[in-house]
């Protein structure tokens, strides 16, 4: 019995040692500890024998067994060391590598002023409203106190939508301005009101200041009390936070809208300096916005009483407050999509602009 101990002993060491992988590792300690493993096998012997020879074999068998268990426990640690040192090896990352190059794209200048604008007035409690750029020809114009044969209509230069041939109601329009969502908001929030619209507007126009698509915010305040200097105020509220400069200097110019009453159209004070906007100097006024007191008939198309509540009402240009505010001389280029221009007069991306920590940054 113990030749055959010594024979097992130094059989199996030896193929511990030899065990190349670990499943060549597990093949051997089958062989030798498992179920039917050899040594399992000759501990089943240990019955059939005396006392005085179990005495001495059962040790010895216990002793070989935990000889074995150690060995491949070693075993197995140095082929998990050895298989770890390869993979580090072949898994690395040169962090020598120059980095990704930016995202290359950026916000549009009139977005920005988009952002910016709805902050400001956000903070002066106006939500933001949405009406369709194609419009229907009532809400466009009609419900705005524009009447078929007003002349407005002519000025306004207007994009006709298709109807079906035999179709003789009015065709829709591209909407000429925000105005049409003053109706809107009146009619889906009702009185009193406090909303701002966004949104691209078209008017057939095409020259150095005009382009066929623009953009306009429309301001609607409606309350119980409204008066021609709160809108005074909140334009110049306004126009000071936008254009972050106490300097800011309005000029109201008595004016005729059909849709309010009185009206009133207002320009900034700006220079010319080396081919750049400035702002609160020099002797040329830049037309920005029109507005007036909702006119009565107007309240009336929204469904709101005008004996019971007033109105102000603007109408500002986005693309021109953008050339303002950060010197851009064309208004074509906003819409060329040249990625030169986008690269120069864009911005970064997630720089999301709010009141505390400055508009424009
Ligand atoms: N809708 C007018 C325009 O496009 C601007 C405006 C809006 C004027 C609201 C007065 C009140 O010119």
């Amino acid at each position: 019995m113990m030749d055959a101990i010594a024979e097992l002993r130094k059989r199996y060491l030896a193929q511990v040692v030899g065990a190349p992988d670990p499943d060549a590792l597990e093949t051997v300690r089958l062989a030798a500890l498992g179920k039917k493993g050899e040594v399992s096998l000759k501990m089943r012997e240990l019955g059939r024998m005396t006392p005085e020879e179990r005495q001495i074999a059962g040790p010895a068998l216990n002793a070989l067994k935990a000889e074995i268990d150690t060995a491949l426990r070693a075993r197995r640690a140095a082929l998990d060391d050895a298989a770890l040192d390869a993979r580090l090896r072949a898994e690395w990352l040169d962090v020598t590598l120059p980095p990704r190059p930016r995202p290359r794209g950026t916000i549009h200048p009139v977005s920005q002023v988009m952002d910016e604008l709805t902050a400001i007035f956000a903070d002066m409690g106006f939500a933001v409203a949405e009406g369709p750029q194609v419009e229907s020809d009532w809400y466009n114009f009609d419900a705005l106190n524009i009447a078929p044969e007003h002349p407005a209509r002519q000025e306004h230069d207007t994009f006709f939508m298709h109807r079906a041939p035999g179709d003789n109601r009015p065709p829709h329009v591209l909407r000429t301005h925000t105005s049409p969502v003053q109706i809107r908001a009146m009619q889906d929030r009702g009185a009193p009101l406090r909303v701002i619209a966004p949104g691209r507007v078209y008017r057939m126009d095409m020259d150095q200041t005009h382009a066929p698509m623009f953009h306009q915010v429309e301001g609607l305040a409606i309350d119980r009390n409204v008066t021609m200097a709160q809108l005074k105020w909140t334009l110049e509220e306004f126009c000071r936070a936008f254009f972050e400069l106490d300097a800011v200097e309005l000029r109201f110019r008595a004016s005729h809208f059909p849709f309010t009453e009185p009206s009133a159209e207002v320009d900034i004070r700006c220079a010319w300096v080396d081919g750049q906007l400035k702002l609160g100097e020099g002797d040329s006024w830049m037309e920005i916005l029109g507005s007036g007191m909702v006119h009565p008939h107007v309240l009336r198309s929204g469904g709101i009483d005008p004996e019971q509540w007033q109105g102000f009402a603007f109408g500002l240009g986005i693309d021109r407050i953008a050339m303002l505010k950060y010197g851009i001389p064309d208004l074509r280029a906003f819409f060329d999509s040249d990625l030169r221009w986008l690269r120069h007069y864009g911005f970064a991306a997630l720089d999301l602009p709010d009141l505390p920590s400055g508009l424009s940054r």
